[in-house]
């Protein structure tokens, strides 16, 4: 069976707009189920409820799939393999969503070979959909989208996040990062809770790059295929090959991302 890539991609948008007014609905209510995944991760009711629809869904469609879901990960293992693959991250930007802070998104995107093919992010406050496959464009509520081009990190808004690393080494890490780059001048920094929505940000060209230490392939899936699309390039911070199980992710408009990549130093090993 010949299954295209627009076929995917229309059952993930199907599939997000379909739980969109529950998450919504949930979002606005001040009693959430909430558990810790570890000291300040939180995970809640609807976190596990947003994943198990759409893995019931996408799979009773495509019985051929694999899921490879933050929450049906167990203790940070996982098996990504070569098989069609859907990487789903039902809520990235779960605590943004626990304190009602309105920017939080469902990300699913499809892998083949490990390759992302598919990418559908949806923001339901600000009803966002990022849409893309691979050699068919990126697109924002049907509107094609684009990188900035800008030049210079004078004219450009830097996107990241502090993470979940509170140790002293860690800390001091993510500040000398953030004095390099505050130090060449850089207009603003940003940091919104929802590395998945910031890289879909870059791909419509209002951030123009972002980076983090601390993130799962689940968070930059969709988003890395929306910036490729969009003629924006997605790396390592060292400016290498980006590796999506390495934690750590570069990417925006080139210029910046080339600039930003001799600035930025290299998280040291905990151990
Ligand atoms: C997290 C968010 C957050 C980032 C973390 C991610 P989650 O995803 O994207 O902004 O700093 O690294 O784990 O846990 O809310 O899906």
């Amino acid at each position: 069976e010949n299954i295209t890539l627009d076929q995917y991609l229309q059952s993930a948008v199907e599939v997000v707009k379909d739980i969109g007014p529950m998450i919504l609905k949930n979002y606005n209510s001040r009693s959430k189920q909430i558990e810790y995944k570890g000291a300040i991760d939180l995970v809640t009711d609807t976190d596990k409820a947003v994943e198990e629809h759409i893995i019931k869904t996408l799979t009773t469609k495509y019985p051929h799939t694999k899921i490879l879901g933050e929450e049906s990960t167990k203790d940070g293992i996982y098996n990504w393999g070569n098989e069609p693959t859907w990487v789903i991250d039902p809520i990235d930007g779960t605590t943004n969503f626990v304190h009602r802070f309105p920017l939080f998104c469902v990300s699913i995107a499809l892998s083949i070979n490990k390759e992302i093919v598919v990418a559908c992010l949806y923001a339901p406050v600000l009803d966002e959909l990022f849409t893309a496959t691979k050699g068919g464009g990126a697109f924002l509520n049907g509107e094609p989208i684009s990188v900035s081009n800008v030049e210079h990190l004078s004219q450009s808004i830097i996107s990241t996040n502090v993470g979940y690393d509170r140790t002293d080494k860690g800390i001091e890490f993510m500040l000398t990062n953030f004095k390099n780059i505050l130090k060449d001048n850089v207009q603003a920094l940003r940091f919104s809770g929802t590395a998945a929505w910031e890289m879909a940000s870059v791909s419509c060209g209002r951030v123009d790059s972002f980076y983090e230490w601390g993130i799962h392939p689940w968070d930059i899936a969709a988003a890395s295929l929306l910036i490729t699309e969009a003629g924006g390039v997605v790396v390592d911070p060292s400016g290498g090959k980006c590796d999506m199980e390495s934690r750590k992710v570069l990417c925006g408009n080139p210029n910046i991302v080339n600039k930003l990549s001799k600035l930025l130093i290299e998280k040291p090993t905990s151990n």
